[in-house]
């Protein structure tokens, strides 16, 4: 294999070369890279700028979804997603819950944390009493960077000490206000961890071998960083959506479709896949991190030692109410988020929410994505709309004509779709 170096240090259209010679590609998708580019040089340099070895962009469908009325204020809500239905999904639960109240949230922590890991073979329980100390010395080598914070009334909220055998942690709790924090925490880690030495160093002098710092870096584990949605009406509204069922055993069949996803690991992976879809199409329209935000989500699902549902469901007298809680770890100022001018425009789209808002925004969404999807599975299946979807692409990879769409389309609401009898369909027509 060639190792190929300065391939960071060429242009765009550079790097394309160099790819060419190693990657046969024809002249037409050499000019489809170049088409996916930012025609305004003034996008094409802020994307150049988010990731490295740039030759193109990637385009997903950036879609709206009306009607999410969350805690009395209705949104349109910007989704990025490469999966069709998703979108479908959200929009059709938003409206059934739009004049039901809508969805309820609330914010039930903001708190994010990072660790400086280090050993140490001193005597821990006096570092244990020194530890006001050795704070407020952290405190001020980090003040620089948390000042700015500290004015929208963020910054560092506690350091404390975990201690073990090989190694020891030092936590650092932050607030971050409207930013994800991710940079702020790690430069305020990578500031505080010389000190913490130092301070070993001069507070132990006879101590050794030396203290080392292993690693400072901020945790996705955010379990204080949590939000709470509910939707809630009354069984018979549930009528409106139940097809073929009656409300009251819409609700039941709902409830034990919930209770399988509790209690059988295969399913609760399904069931919490179809909650990312989404809130990572939100995240992502928004540029935040959607993997952190994932791989913490998932790790909360088993937090009681084995992974499940991440909502619940509760019918009673007074009706129908489901909830999901989620830790949300989210800005709307700062990296991408004010970079890509999507991302910004979907915030505008938004109203400019705060970090707080967005987090109650997008766990609206991703109750609504798993609602939608339950309410399919457990009535009519989710194929149905699927493959009115998959209709529309297949139609479109045959250079469907508007006719030959509408006809398609009343044909295969009786028919099953698959690539091979659109493909037929479209040639007994077109003879
Ligand atoms: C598909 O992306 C998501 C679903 O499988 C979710 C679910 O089964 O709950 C429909």
């Amino acid at each position: 294999m060639q190792i190929i170096t300065g391939f960071s240090k060429l242009n765009k259209s550079e790097r394309v070369d160099i790819l060419r010679k190693h990657v046969p590609l024809s002249e037409e998708q050499v000019i489809l890279l170049s088409n996916f580019q930012g025609e305004d040089i003034k996008i094409d340099e802020l994307i150049e700028n988010i990731s490295e070895n740039y030759v193109s962009n990637y385009v997903l469908p950036f879609g709206i979804t009306p009607n999410f009325l969350v805690n009395d204020r209705a949104y349109f809500v910007p989704m990025v997603t490469e999966e069709s239905s998703v979108v479908a999904a959200a929009s059709y639960a938003a409206k059934f819950w739009s004049d039901k109240g809508g969805f309820r949230t609330r914010v039930l922590g903001t708190k994010k944390t990072g660790q400086i890991y280090f050993s140490w073979e001193g005597n821990i329980k006096k570092l244990q009493d020194d530890l006001p100390i050795l704070k407020e010395l952290l405190l001020s080598v980090a003040k620089p960077l948390t000042v700015n914070m500290e004015k929208r009334g963020a910054g560092i909220s506690d350091v404390t000490l975990s201690y073990g055998g090989d190694y020891h942690i030092l936590n650092v709790e932050f607030e971050t206000a409207d930013s994800m924090g991710a940079n702020l925490i790690n430069s305020c880690l990578e500031a505080m961890s010389p000190e913490l030495l130092s301070f070993l160093k001069a507070s132990y002098p006879k101590v050794n071998p030396d203290a080392e710092i292993i690693m400072a870096i901020l945790s996705n584990y955010t379990p204080d960083c949590m939000v709470e949605c509910s939707v809630e009406c009354s069984i018979s509204q549930l009528s409106q959506i139940s097809g073929d069922l009656s409300a009251e055993r819409f609700a039941r069949k709902f409830e034990l479709a919930v209770k399988v996803a509790k209690e059988n690991v295969q399913r609760a992976v399904t069931h919490n896949k179809g909650i990312f879809n989404g809130i990572d199409s939100v995240l992502l329209s928004t540029g935040n991190d959607f993997r952190a935000v994932e791989a913490f989500g998932h790790a909360y699902a088993s937090k009681d030692g084995k992974y499940t549902s991440l909502t619940d469901v509760e019918i009673n007298e007074k009706g129908f109410k489901y909830t999901l809680r989620i830790p949300l770890s989210v800005g709307t100022v700062g990296g991408v988020t004010s970079v890509h001018p999507l991302s910004k425009l979907a915030l505008q789209i938004m109203g400019n929410p705060s970090a707080k808002e967005l987090m109650q925004i997008v766990a609206a969404v991703g109750l609504a994505n798993n609602f939608a999807a339950i309410r399919s599975l457990i009535t009519d299946g989710i194929q149905k709309g699927h493959m009115k979807l998959h209709l529309n692409n297949i139609l479109y990879q045959f250079n469907a004509n508007a006719s030959e769409k509408e006809r398609a389309e009343e044909y295969f609401k009786n028919h099953t779709v698959s690539f091979k009898s659109v493909s037929n369909y479209l040639e007994s027509i077109r003879e």
